[in-house]
Formats: structure tokens, sequence, C-alpha cells
């Protein structure tokens, strides 16, 4: 029976960071290290101060505190970590590719092919090695094809256990899974490393809630997971369009079919488009995966997701034009809210970076506020688009720390993100220092619109007339 008491997890990103500081804790007789080649990241990791660290969650700077250099350590001697670990997860990045073949669908592997090799050269023991990272079914077979052609005489087992924690509610997700998946081969070997990493999950997450699979569809099941996610709120948002022209209200429409227990009301929330580093990432690799195999229709089936998505934030940000008397020239936008989503500071493919860009071809002056999101990432954000010069960039989007000066002198505020905090503000004090007409839109439906109403503000919200 393997008994695992070093980890290793490559990737000290949203996904490395929160599940192994989780496994430290809940796992104190294993010693974890977080290695990562981003010296500045590591650096973060271990600020003395916990609430620098270079991810935020809530409740995961608490966790880090109590685990980090007991049994918790981050840094960036990767070989040696490597090297005294019965257990690697490679939990590293997996875009889009940006270029040659399946540019703007495949997964980029370099990273996984990368700590692969690494893997292969440093090791001078046997291991079990943990695809952690979201990859395309049948990755595990070109990992082991590298592993096995060492020399060394090291004996690799690779298992597929794919993370489903979701951003900013990452530590609940980690304590309390719906369930952990882990697929592996149905050799004996296989089971055994299987069972080592049970094992370690059974220290917190009740048994029967822990799925073992062949390897392929655990690898298969995380793209699926997530298209079926993804999926949900793309067909709400289709018909937010719907509603908007009919005069029915897409929030009772989503509680009407929501309460029917095989449709179940999660992920029925229409907003301004999903954002984040997997949606769309997974299901352009999904369609990928299916046109590879010659499977166009499956393809297709996908693919709408993805374009609904696109329309949906085009869509808001023509409305903001539209009732902007069609030009927005000059005009100051308030955007509040930048993240994809509220309690994370992740900005990847974030909804605002689009409606942003698209407002800027129309020489929008935009003015972001969000409370956990750094100037220099917004910055970054718009030119990773490579729409105009970074000069442009900064002369077009001012980014403040105080949401009552983004607002004040702007034509319209536009809510890309549902921060709570954005509820409480002094809505007579923004309404006051604003513009006239003063339109909100809202592109979560947090506000309270009756309210906003009331003090005079025009609202528009997504999926009402
Ligand atoms: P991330 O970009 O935040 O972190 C990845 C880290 O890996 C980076 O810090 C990078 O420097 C490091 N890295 C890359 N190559 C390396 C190497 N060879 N050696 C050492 N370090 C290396 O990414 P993430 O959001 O943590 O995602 C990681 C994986 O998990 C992806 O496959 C993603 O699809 C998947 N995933 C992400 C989420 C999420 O919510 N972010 C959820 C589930 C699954
Ligand atoms: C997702 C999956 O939920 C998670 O299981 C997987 O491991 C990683 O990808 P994440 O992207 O962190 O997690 O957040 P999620 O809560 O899924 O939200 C994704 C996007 O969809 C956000 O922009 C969110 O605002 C949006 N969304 C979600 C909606 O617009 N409406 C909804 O009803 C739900």
């Amino acid at each position: 029976m393997t008994k695992i008491t070093k980890i290793c997890c490559i990737g000290a990103g949203y996904v490395g960071g929160p599940t192994m500081t989780v496994i430290a804790k809940k796992c104190p007789h294993i010693k974890v290290t977080v290695v990562d080649l981003n010296e500045e990241r590591i650096a973060a990791w271990n600020d003395p101060d916990t609430n620098n660290i270079p991810v935020f969650e809530p409740g995961l700077s608490e966790v880090v505190a109590e685990a980090r250099g007991r049994n918790l350590f981050f840094s960036t001697a990767v070989d040696e970590a490597i090297d005294e670990a019965d257990m690697v997860f490679i939990s590293v990045n997996t875009p889009t590719k940006t270029y040659g073949a399946g540019i703007g669908q495949a997964a980029d592997l370099k990273w996984i092919e990368l700590c692969a090799r690494q893997i292969a050269r440093v090791s001078k023991t046997d291991k079990i090695v943990v695809e952690k990272s979201t990859l395309p079914v049948r990755t595990a077979s070109a990992i082991k094809d590298i592993l096995t052609h060492t020399g060394s005489g090291c004996k690799f087992q690779i298992l597929s256990n794919p993370e489903f924690l979701a951003e900013g509610t990452a530590i609940e997700d980690l304590n309390a899974p719906d369930r952990v998946l882990i697929g592996g081969d149905s050799t004996e070997e296989g089971k055994e490393a299987m069972q080592a990493l049970v094992d370690i999950y059974a220290n917190w997450v009740p048994r029967e809630r822990i799925l073992t699979t062949n390897i392929w569809s655990s690898e298969l099941s995380k793209l699926t997971a997530n298209a079926f996610l993804a999926q949900r709120v793309s067909s709400i948002n289709s018909l937010s369009e719907l509603c908007e022209k009919t005069e029915a209200d897409i929030s009772e429409v989503s509680r009407a079919i929501g309460t029917d227990s095989r449709i179940g009301p999660k992920f029925l929330k229409a907003s301004v488009g999903f954002g984040g580093s997997c949606f769309q990432k997974d299901i352009l690799n999904l369609v990928y995966i299916a046109r590879s195999y010659g499977l166009q229709e499956v393809a297709d089936y996908w693919e709408q997701v993805i374009i609904i998505n696109d329309h949906q934030k085009k869509r808001f940000a023509n409305e903001i034009i539209r009732t902007s008397y069609n030009t927005v020239n000059g005009k100051k936008i308030a955007f509040l809210g930048w993240a994809f989503k509220k309690d994370t500071n992740d900005t990847r493919e974030s909804a605002a970076i689009y409606v942003a860009d698209h407002l800027l071809f129309e020489q929008a002056k935009i003015t972001v506020y969000d409370p956990k999101v750094q100037e220099s990432q917004v910055y970054g954000d718009l030119d990773y688009l490579r729409s105009r010069d970074p000069q442009e960039n900064r002369f077009g989007v001012k980014v403040t720390s105080d949401p009552y000066e983004a607002c004040k002198d702007a034509h319209a505020i536009a809510i890309l993100t549902e921060w709570d905090e954005f509820k409480t503000y002094d809505w007579q004090r923004i309404y006051d220092n604003m513009l006239k007409p003063a339109n909100v839109f809202d592109g979560r439906n947090l506000l309270d619109v009756e309210k906003l109403k009331a003090i005079g503000f025009q609202v528009k919200s997504i999926g009402t007339a």
C-alpha cells in the first residue's frame, strides 16, 4: 500500500495555491510544497502578512496562516520539491493556443509537457503524477509517454484529478466538495495509486463523494462539467434578450423554471456574460476536440454557447451606446467592477474587458472602480487584446480606488461585477454628482431598481423590458 508523506504541486496559481493549502490543513501529517517558476508569486505566497498573498479568496489567508511553515511551503526550488515527493500534482496553466494549429481553440499544453519532462529529468524515486490542471481528453497518454522513456528506472503512475472549485468560493468548495473525481489505470499499480489519492481526500471528504473512474472519463468530465454550467448561463442569457422584447422578466422566468427539481435553480442568473479563465477556454477546447474527431454537429452545438456569450457582452455595450443618443464619444462611463465575478481579484476573460474594448472603439472615456483589482491589471487586460496602442488604453481608461470618484460627472454607470458593496452605496449622492439623465446599466441585476428609479435614475437591467 502506497502511503503519501510528501506532496509537491507544480503551479502556485488560483488552483494550486488554494487546493494545496486545504490539503495541508486537512492532512497535517503530509508535507506539501507548492512550487512555481514565478518568483514574485512565490514571494507573495510567503509574505509575512497573509493578506498579501497573490490570490484573494474569502477564508484563504487564514488557512495559509495556519498551515504555512508547519506542513505547507511555497518555493521556487522546483527540482528539489519534485525529487523528494511521493506524489506530484501538475497545476499549471493550460490556456487557449495563441499560435499555430488550433489557434484560438485548442489548449496550449506547452507548460504541461515541460512539467512532465522536468519530473522525468529530476526524479530518482517512483512517483504518482496527478493531473490537476484541466486537460484535453487523452493528455495522460502523452504524459505517460514522456515519463516512461526516462531511462532512470523510476516508475510513474498517472492519475487525473480535475479541480471543480469556483473562484470566490474556493475554500468552501474545497472543504465540502460535491465530489472529488479521480481517474486512473485499471492495473493493480493504477488501482493502488488511485487508492493513495483517495486516502488523502478521505481525511475530510465522505468516501461516497470520492468517485473513481477510468482516466479518460475523468479528463473528459471536467471539460463537460464546465461546458454544462456555461451552457446554462448562455441559455438564460439568450432568453434575456427575448424577455426584453416581450415584457417577460428573466428573473421570474429563472425562478419559474428553476423550481422544477429536474432543472434546479443554480446557474440561471442572467448577466452581462460569463467570464473567468475556465468556461470559454474549456468549451473552445471541447469544440476543437470534437472537430478533430470529425464530429462537426457536436462541435457546432457547443460553439453556440460561446457565440451567445460574445453576443451578450456586445449587446450590453451597444445598449449603453444606444441609450446615450447613439454616441459615447468623449462621454464618461463609470464601470463598477472589473473582476469576472465577485469575491475574487481574478479578471481573466471578464466581461468588463470586452465591454470596455467595445466602448473604447466608440471613443468613450471609462473610469473603473473594483474593490480588489489593481490599475496595472486593468491596463494589462486591455493591452492583451491588442485592439489599440497601450497609450490609447491609458488615455481612454482611468482607474480609481474611490467608487464615488468613478461615478462623478459620469453620463452612465455600468455594473460589471456583482460585488455586494455596490448595493450599500449612497446612491442619492452618486445621482447628485452625475450628469443627467443619469443612466445605470445593471449587467448583474444587482441593484434595487425601484429604489434607483425613485431617486431619478434611468435603469436598464438584463432581461427586463
Ligand atoms: P494560474 O495561471 O493562476 O497558475 C498557474 C501557475 O503555474 C502560474 O503561476 C505559472 O507561473 C505556473 N507554472 C507554469 N509552468 C510552470 C512550470 N513549468 N513550473 C513551475 N510553475 C509553472 O492558473 P490556474 O487558474 O491555477 O489554473 C491552473 C489549471 O487549473 C488550468 O488548467 C485551469 O484550467 C485549471 N482550473 C482552474 C480553475 C480556476 O478557477 N482558476 C478551476 C479549475 C481548474
Ligand atoms: C467555473 C466552475 O464553476 C468551476 O466548477 C470550475 O472549476 C472552474 O470554472 P469559476 O469560473 O471560478 O468556476 O466561476 P463560476 O461561478 O462558475 O462563474 C463563471 C462565470 O459565469 C462568472 O463570470 C459568473 O458571473 C457567470 N455566471 C455564473 C453567470 O453569469 N450566471 C450564473 O448564473 C452563474
